[in-house]
């Protein structure tokens, strides 16, 4: 069985370190493992205007901001199919056939959607795309018959309905859809980096980001200005490693390298923490180092990014392509589904091959 890869992101505005982390890297390691038949990157427009439909520039402006950052941080376009979700009418179609399957009280007990209705204000008047969206998230996973969908844990209830409605889908029209699974990344920090308020998920709506595309003096700021152990206030004074957001950041960035460069006294994240924990080393020596780490991780990035904007026709073009192709493999399996659904009237002459049998025959 081919292997199809699919993942998407709303196009809502730039990326961060924690799409970074909790889904771009992913992506990059299955693209260099190069073990699949397919990799499908959506952009998802469509979706991000189940709550952004009063907003349609901020979501047409950040479809490119997007396919911006996925090419900086190195998605291969030889290698993967990027495309935009609006463009693929065939989604829709989907959408309203799976609809029949899915009960309102299902849709309402999501708890991905129950949390994101609450962040939202929606809870006393819902609108009905918004409450619907995991049916279409169905439709873009099913479409392109993806089996594993790289997404973070937030999503997980996602690729839950999906399952339940291929389940159903198949067991009423005959075997079709094919069943998706998803493929979380395993590092506890890396499914949910907080920000750098250091509480709460990186978020936009938060203001607590750092983005793949700050430039260098903004990276540092919102370095220097985290909060780290509050007790640790006079250098010598033992500090807090658990739940100090310098070094939640450490664990996920640093490298043993990243040593020998920029802290050679310290071998290891190890040694740092147990002198920062017996006290004696101050707040400004870690955030410099964490500052550093992140400096050589976005300044590539931000580079690429800046040599793709001065090149702006080539990522359209990519877009352009990937959305014909993505139309195609998605009208394919639209087809399957009709025929399967007993919805295909003038494909083939069988239509009226019955209505001959029915009629003309007695
Ligand atoms: N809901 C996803 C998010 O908010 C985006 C998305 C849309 C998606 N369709 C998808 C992810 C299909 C994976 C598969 O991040």
């Amino acid at each position: 069985m081919a292997k199809i890869i699919l993942t998407g992101d709303r196009p809502t505005g730039h990326l961060h370190l924690g799409h970074y982390v909790g889904s771009i890297k992913n992506r990059l390691t299955l693209q260099e493992k190069n073990d699949y038949d397919k990799l499908y990157i959506m952009i998802a427009d469509a979706q991000a205007l189940t709550d952004n439909f009063d907003n349609p520039s901020k979501v047409r402006n950040n479809v490119i901001e997007v396919a911006l950052d996925y090419l900086a941080c190195g998605i291969n376009p030889q290698k993967v199919t990027m495309f935009i979700q609006s463009e693929i009418s065939e989604l829709t179609e989907l959408t309203f056939y799976y609809m029949n399957l899915v009960t309102l009280s299902r849709l309402q007990r999501n708890p991905t959607v129950k949390n994101e209705l609450k962040l939202r204000g929606f809870e006393k008047s819902i609108p009905s795309g918004f409450l619907n969206y995991p049916i279409s998230q169905t439709a873009d996973i099913t479409a392109f018959e993806a089996t594993c969908i790289p997404v973070g844990i937030d999503q997980l209830p996602m690729i839950e309905q999906a399952r339940e409605i291929v389940h159903s889908f198949n067991s009423i029209y005959g075997e079709t859809l094919k069943m998706p699974e998803a493929l979380i990344p395993e590092n506890k920090l890396e499914q949910r980096l907080p920000g750098t308020d250091g509480k709460n998920k990186m978020s936009k709506s938060l203001g607590n980001c750092i983005y793949l595309s700050d430039d260098e003096e903004t990276i540092k700021k919102k370095v220097m200005s985290m909060y780290t152990d509050p007790n640790h206030i006079k250098v010598e004074d033992p500090g807090k490693v658990e739940g100090n957001v310098v070094f939640m950041y450490l664990d996920v960035f640093a490298k043993d390298e990243d040593f020998e460069k920029y802290l050679p006294n310290y071998k290891n994240l190890d040694e740092l923490k147990k002198h920062y924990q017996q006290g004696g080393l101050g707040d400004m020596v870690i955030k410099k180092f964490l500052n550093n780490i992140l400096q050589d991780i976005l300044r590539p990035i931000r580079t690429r990014r800046k040599e793709l904007e001065n090149n702006i026709e080539y990522v359209y073009d990519i877009l352009q392509k990937g959305t014909i192709e993505a139309k195609k493999h998605a009208n394919n399996t639209l087809q399957k589904v009709k025929e399967a659904m007993k919805l295909n009237y003038f494909e083939t002459d069988e239509f009226l091959k019955e209505l001959i049998d029915k009629y003309q025959e007695k």
